[in-house]
């Protein structure tokens, strides 16, 4: 298939592209390389030495013999998403060019702009570009659970984007329908991902484009298959207080003999995946694409759900590094239950990798390997949801930077 990955030079999107690639699928990455000029402006690089786009490239041309085309282009220009649609004809897109961090898109008012104009406005010219070029073309979206919110303290089980419901009717009948699930985004960057969702709602319903929205956990891992072919393919990592997510800042953080930062209680319960699994679950999701006139077909791309202290426990067991509990940055519940149903992609035959059977690898293969390129400084997290909680623990410990220990 002729696939578009939009957002490919990313670290989802990097070892995706790979992988469909190894696949036998024609793909062709698409990438304004902001991700590598936000790494500039703070001052942060991915633990693992990540090479310039067309030396990739190359690397992988040079181990496979296949080809991957490049083009450096921004989808919130209108014009530009156009053109790539109609050069390219597509029969995939898969769409992960997002500014997909939550504490930088929470940084200051004008990151919280960029967030929503870059992601509101790559999304709507993808959809707008799929119709005006014929409207054949899957859509295939990177989104989050974050979408569903944290907000249950009680093991009631997410469904897969929407939510059977019976109400009463004006004249007493019980009606029953299925809605999308109330959304309840928990921070800026959420918030654009529940936009996006409105959007594919509607273009499934006006123009009847085929449309998959993965509501993807917290990717963890930074190897696959074929980024490990070659030093020169490996993926990011990031480790940093913004772009770091937790499970990967955990690992590192124990490599380095730096306390593992949890904010609050770590009684918060998230959804987990494998960056291999992401891969898998994605290359499922093009092989069975809902119909035309479907509604968007929401698949809740997570392999395992763990509560934040364990995590930490686990990792601080391994490696007898301590845990430093923190004030928390975020507004978001102490603590909460999560149970979540990925039946769907589970279906497609995927069995998912699970923590205890990889932590290892990631520890030996990247954090102890890489651990000499960490700057110590970049760890703390600085971004604060709320002006209380930035005053708060100015005023308790004298710094806004949270996990200055
Ligand atoms: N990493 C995770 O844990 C995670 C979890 C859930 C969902 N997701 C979703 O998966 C997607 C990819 O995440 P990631 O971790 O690979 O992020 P990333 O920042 O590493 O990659 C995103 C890529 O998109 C590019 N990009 C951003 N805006 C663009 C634009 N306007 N035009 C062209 N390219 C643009 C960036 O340069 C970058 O290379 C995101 O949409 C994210 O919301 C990621």
């Amino acid at each position: 298939m002729k696939i578009l990955v939009l957002g490919g030079d990313g670290f989802c999107g990097w070892p995706t592209s790979l992988h469909l690639s190894d696949l036998g699928h024609d793909v062709v990455i698409v990438d304004n390389l902001s991700r590598r000029r936000i790494d500039s402006e703070l001052g942060a690089e991915s633990l693992t030495p990540i090479r310039p786009a067309k030396e990739r490239l190359s690397a992988w041309l040079h181990v496979s013999g296949r080809r991957i085309s490049f083009l450096e282009a921004d989808m919130t220009d209108f014009g530009v998403t156009l053109d790539l649609l109609r050069d390219e004809c597509p029969e995939v897109v898969i769409h992960f060019a997002e500014q997909r961090a939550a504490p930088y898109s929470m940084k200051s008012p004008e990151h919280k702009n960029y967030t929503v104009r870059n992601n509101i406005c790559a999304t709507h010219n993808v959809l707008n570009g799929i119709v005006a070029t014929g409207g054949e073309t899957h859509l295939v979206h990177l989104g989050t659970m974050g979408v569903y919110g944290y907000g249950h303290d009680e093991p009631v089980p997410v469904p897969e984007g929407y939510l059977d419901v019976r109400f009463a009717a004006i004249d007493g009948r019980e009606i029953s329908d299925s809605i999308v699930y109330p959304p309840s985004p928990g921070s800026i960057y959420h918030m654009t991902k529940v936009m996006d969702a409105t959007m594919f709602q509607y273009y499934a319903k006006n123009d009847h484009l085929r449309i998959t929205d993965l509501h993807q956990g917290i990717v963890w891992g930074t190897q696959t298959e074929q980024t490990r072919r070659d030093e020169r393919l490996i993926n990011r990592f990031d480790y940093d207080g913004d772009y770091g997510t937790v499970l990967n800042r955990f690992l590192m953080q124990s490599a380095i003999g730096y306390p593992l930062t949890v904010y609050g209680t770590g009684g918060q319960t998230r959804a987990f995946i494998h960056i291999q699994d992401t891969c898998r679950c994605i290359a499922n999701a093009i092989e069975h694409p809902p119909g035309r006139g479907s509604r968007p077909q929401i698949m809740n791309q997570m392999a395992e759900t763990h509560r934040l202290r364990d995590l930490a426990e686990m990792v601080a067991g391994m490696s007898g590094c301590e845990i430093a509990y923190l004030p928390n940055p975020r507004n978001e519940m102490a603590e909460n239950d999560l149970v979540v149903r990925n039946d769907s992609l589970r279906g497609f035959g995927w069995e998912p990798i699970h923590l205890d059977q990889a932590l290892m690898t990631e520890v030996i293969e990247i954090t102890q390997k890489y651990a000499h390129r960490c700057d110590r400084a970049k760890i703390p997290s600085t971004s604060y949801w709320t002006q209380e909680r930035e005053r708060s623990q100015t005023e308790q410990t004298g710094t806004p930077d949270v996990a200055a220990v």
